[in-house]
């Protein structure tokens, strides 16, 4: 048992999560999806574009929540990507076309505006302020993007999107790439623009993705360690419920995080070890002791883990991966009863290293550990013990630890 006990929060905004962008409906095939962009462009511009990008989502094996407290985080990039066909316009304006949502929207480069009504073109509009914030001449383009990372599962499609824009506008304009500094400005996009606090490993992972490996993040250095992923399964496992207002849950933990530093005479958790936070418990309530807690412990739970995959040993790396869910449930209270339940459902599994929620929880996606060629059997078994417990049908699939953030440059032909 954690010894945390937070208040539970009240539960009844969950949404369960029925559309048609449900994973289990989405294209996972990498090709087809460029094909799709190259054909929309085509189709709309009538000139074959210039280049395509891909930016991965990602699951963060452990370290949650400390990304924004300087301490250490474990996350990869996956297989399932924001796809962008471009080309470059003789103006300043952006035109993007979102085959998903089959919408689309413009962006002047001179005369940035954030939309009335939050929406996917800002992450657009946010980085290209972000870019221009850096002293940055942005140039104009087209773009088509569509992508096959579910939306608000947890799984850093925004962030996606971000080091897409990122990527094409550097592109277009001949701004010299650098993968940290780019993530920098992904993460400034989503904290001014879009008013999400959030830390920088979505964008840093989308950006520093290596396939076959994991990334060991020091959130305080940002430097990063590649790690190679031993040989087991990392399944995604959508609970197919999301939460409305994340964001301000989200904003609610960090100043918690930075009021415990606070009270230790700390500016951050970085620092604290748990004989500091027993010094000071005290004087600060449970909730805010408690947050400190996981903070501390699971950074060490981090570099215990990145031992453990060094030494082969995935039973210990999964022993890490139910704690860091069980002390996210109880003393981070950012678990919810979809997430539980699944991480419980995995547990049953002979099969199953370990299980955790993952990203900034709530709903949206759990992750499985298993062992290779046990995933089938993994999948159906955790989906009827899901479906018994909660009446929904989850989306089980295996993922794999790929690269970040690509630009490819494409041999003009004409289109008929
Ligand atoms: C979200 C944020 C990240 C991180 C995680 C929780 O994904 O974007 O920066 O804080 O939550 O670990």
């Amino acid at each position: 048992m954690s010894p945390c006990n937070s208040s539970r929060d009240d539960q009844t905004a969950i949404i369960h999560y029925k559309e048609s962008r449900d994973m289990k409906k989405m294209d996972t095939d990498f090709h087809k999806l460029n094909k799709r962009v190259l054909k929309t462009y085509g189709k709309k511009f009538e000139v074959s574009p210039d280049a395509l990008v891909s930016a991965p989502g990602r699951v963060n094996l452990i370290g949650e929540y400390t990304d924004f407290n300087r301490g250490f985080v474990l996350p990869m990039a996956i297989d399932r990507y924001l796809v962008m066909a471009l080309g470059k316009r003789e103006d300043e304006i952006i035109r993007v076309i979102s085959e998903d949502f089959k919408e689309e929207t413009s962006v002047d480069i001179n005369a940035l505006a954030k939309k009335e009504k939050h929406s996917w073109g800002d992450y657009i509009s946010g980085s290209i302020w972000a870019l221009k914030k850096n002293g940055c001449n942005v140039h104009g383009f087209n773009c088509v993007i569509s992508g096959n990372i579910p939306v608000g599962a947890g799984l850093s499609s925004s962030a996606a999107l971000e080091m897409a824009v990122l990527r094409a506008a550097s592109w277009i304009s001949g701004i010299p790439w650098n993968q940290t500094e780019m993530a920098k400005l992904g993460q400034l996009a989503e904290n001014r623009w879009v008013g999400v606090n959030c830390g920088i490993m979505d964008q840093l992972t989308s950006s520093a993705g290596k396939k076959g490996h994991a990334l060991l993040i020091d959130c305080e250095t940002l430097s990063v360690q590649p790690c190679p992923v031993p040989e087991i399964s990392v399944l995604v496992m959508d609970t197919a419920t999301r939460r409305n207002l994340v964001a301000s849950a989200y904003n609610e933990r960090r100043q918690q995080c930075l009021t415990a530093a606070g009270k230790m005479g700390l500016s951050s958790l970085r620092g604290a070890d748990m004989a500091l936070l027993e010094k000071n418990r005290s004087c600060m309530d449970a909730d805010t002791s408690n947050r400190a807690e996981h903070v501390i412990k699971e950074n060490i739970r981090v570099l215990d883990a990145v031992q453990a995959m060094e030494k082969n040993d995935p039973r210990k790396l999964g022993k890490l991966i139910y704690k860091s869910h069980e002390s996210l449930r109880d003393c981070f209270d950012v678990s919810s009863p979809a997430l539980n339940d699944i991480v419980e459902c995995s547990m049953e599994e002979p099969a199953c290293f370990g299980a955790r929620m993952t990203g900034a929880g709530f709903g949206g996606c759990a992750i499985a550990l298993t062992e290779k060629g046990k995933e089938q059997e993994f999948i159906r078994n955790v989906s009827l013990c899901y479906e018994k417990k909660t009446g929904l049908e989850p989306a089980i699939y295996v993922c794999s630890p790929s690269d970040g953030v690509a630009v490819k440059t494409l041999k003009k032909s004409l289109m008929s």
